[in-house]
């Protein structure tokens, strides 16, 4: 019988490594994902010691300190995970021989781009996780020059806390919600990113010379917070669900610890003619998440 292809998926329990999890992986590929208790990725001992257990093939790091407005005044936390973190697994990675796949952000722009950010444009985070995860993209490049970096943005699911859910949960006791109406980007579901990656780890275990580096994957299409909230609300309505009336406010009336980009938007032309990955607009993504509430009974 052929040898298992182990790969390890750290963030198991976040958005897009639940999704990872319920991939239809190939036959002889085993997922294994950890949880905090079991790797805990502000520990380097704990990331040597998940490489001493199992021969990974393949590492796909969906793990990141994601509070953005927190992460602002716990700049330490945020660069372990973010940073430090994931620079020892793509080392590890590389003394296994195993292919490095991990997830980053269009937080490392400064929003200023007039057009969607394209992969080689230069990066200026406004925000403490922003660098954080900007300082991980180089740790991972400079450990593993294989390595391949999946930046997408504004990510969604049934899973977690998410921008979907807590406008669901807010529209469950307000009429009206105020959202901000001048940062625009590309919302993405989660199940879309992990399909990718499964994608991308498959290539990568197949063929020596796939392309690696960075590439952006966001749905297609565009809108702000607020369209975003409006077509939430539509969908929840239009299934019995709760509604409310969106307000469009501006970023300068919601103030926040982080700043945040005033454009999100990615530019997907490289990963669809380097891999044939074409992504599906935003709104059908988030309408197969708003049914998969209403099935699990989270909106009624
Ligand atoms: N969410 C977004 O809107 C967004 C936008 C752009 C890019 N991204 C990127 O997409 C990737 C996936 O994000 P997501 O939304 O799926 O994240 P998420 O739902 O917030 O989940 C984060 C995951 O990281 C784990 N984690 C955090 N600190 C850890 C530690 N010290 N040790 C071990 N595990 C730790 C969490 O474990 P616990 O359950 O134990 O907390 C959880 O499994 C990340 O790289 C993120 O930066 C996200």
């Amino acid at each position: 019988m052929a040898d298992a292809v182990n790969v390890l998926v750290t963030g198991g329990t976040g958005q897009v490594g639940l999704a990872l999890q319920r991939l239809d992986w190939p036959a002889g590929v085993v997922i294994s994902a950890p949880q905090r208790a079991d790797l805990d990725l502000s520990d380097p001992a704990s990331i040597a010691a998940t490489f001493e257990r199992t021969p990974f093939k393949a590492v796909i790091n969906a793990a990141a300190y994601t509070a953005v407005d927190k992460a602002e005044n716990d700049r330490e936390a945020a660069f372990a995970v973010n940073a430090t973190a994931p620079g020892l697994l793509a080392a590890a990675a590389v003394k296994a021989k195993a292919v490095m796949l991990h997830v980053s952000t269009d937080y490392v722009f400064d929003g200023t781009k007039p057009e969607p950010y394209v992969e080689v444009d230069p990066t200026r985070p406004l925000n403490v996780y922003g660098a954080s995860k900007l300082a991980g993209e180089q740790a991972v490049l400079s450990a593993c020059p294989r390595a391949l970096i999946l930046r997408t943005s504004w990510v969604l699911s049934a899973d977690r806390a998410n921008f979907l859910k807590t406008m669901l949960r807010l529209a469950a006791d307000r009429t009206e919600l105020g959202v901000v109406q001048d940062q625009i980007g590309c919302p993405t579901s989660a199940a879309d990113i992990a399909e990718v990656l499964g994608t991308l780890t498959q290539r990568l275990l197949t063929d020596g010379k796939a392309p690696t580096g960075i590439y952006n994957f966001v749905n297609a299409g565009e809108t702000s917070w607020a369209g975003l909230a409006g077509e939430i609300m539509s969908l929840s309505e239009a299934r019995g669900g709760p509604g409310a009336t969106v307000r469009g406010i501006a970023t300068a009336d919601f103030p926040t610890p982080a700043r945040r980009p005033a454009n999100s938007r990615l530019a997907t032309e490289k990963i669809t003619r380097d891999f044939a990955i074409q992504p599906r607009p935003w709104r059908v993504a988030v309408a197969e998440i708003v049914d998969l509430l209403t099935i699990t009974g989270a909106i009624a």
